[in-house]
């Protein structure tokens, strides 16, 4: 099992370095990088011939997470996307299936008025998912209804449920359970830099650990974080 981009030598206090590691992780000002992202975003899409309709302000995806999409649709043999919150994401995902074809893509949204705004605006089905209590592990956390969702995806954007103080969007591991190609997928969990979902980003990858799929993760940063997981064929995703 391959894991991490990084290796460290073996911990004399495995938890204390875990720490320490934690409260480093988000040290500095990442938001320059913002910029980096909307350029290339902006020019990679003008190649594209995509018009930029996109709105990466306040809650919605910001411009790394946008890139990320991007380069994953476009570089990366998906044949299946899960989106996770309808938004910025939805809107892109559907430009880009127009533009190139390819994948099929469903999007989860616990918002009726949302869901219907947005799917309004593209072609790919948004199924209005309420958000129920699932059981994850021994904890009872909110996540959208998956009744008759089948997989499996390449790709999954957990960018939803709105964010809680911890465990936060826990449902992905269900998503990995249930949906996610075991041999070659991408995730790419939105809002890593918050603790709630850093903490699901660790207990998605001991997750994939116990069931001995083989991964490698990273992070991108900007004016937030995307933690990015992936194995098999789509695993050159942890070095966009
Ligand atoms: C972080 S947002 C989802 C973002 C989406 N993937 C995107 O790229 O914009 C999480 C949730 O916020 C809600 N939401 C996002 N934008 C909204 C808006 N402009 N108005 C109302 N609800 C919104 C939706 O319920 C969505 O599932």
């Amino acid at each position: 099992v391959k894991s991490g981009s990084k290796r460290l030598p073996k911990a004399r206090w495995p938890l204390l370095q875990q720490v320490v590691r934690s409260l480093h992780r988000n040290r500095g000002s990442h938001a320059a990088l913002e910029v980096i992202y909307r350029d290339l975003f902006v020019r990679e899409l003008a190649l594209l011939g995509v018009e930029d309709r996109c709105f990466p302000v306040g809650s919605a995806a910001n411009h790394s997470l946008l890139y990320l999409v991007l380069r994953c649709y476009v570089e990366l043999p998906v044949r299946r996307v899960l989106d996770v919150g309808a938004g910025q994401t939805s809107l892109l995902l559907d430009a880009l299936r127009k533009r190139l074809g390819g994948a099929d893509v469903v999007t989860l949204e616990h918002d009726p008025a949302w869901a219907k705004h947005i799917g309004g605006k593209v072609d790919h089905p948004v199924e209005v998912r309420p958000l129920v209590p699932t059981e994850i592990d021994g904890r009872t956390v909110l996540m959208h209804d998956l009744t008759g969702i089948e997989g499996p995806f390449q790709f999954i954007i957990m960018d939803a449920p709105p964010g809680v103080r911890r465990h936060s969007r826990y449902g992905l591991l269900k998503l990995v359970e249930q949906v996610m190609d075991r041999d070659d997928f991408v995730i790419v969990l939105d809002d890593a830099d918050r603790a709630g979902e850093w903490q699901t980003a660790r207990a998605c990858a001991r997750l994939l650990h116990r069931e001995g799929i083989g991964f490698r993760h990273a992070e991108v940063k900007a004016a937030k974080h995307q933690w990015i997981c992936a194995g098999g064929r789509l695993e050159p995703a942890v070095y966009f």
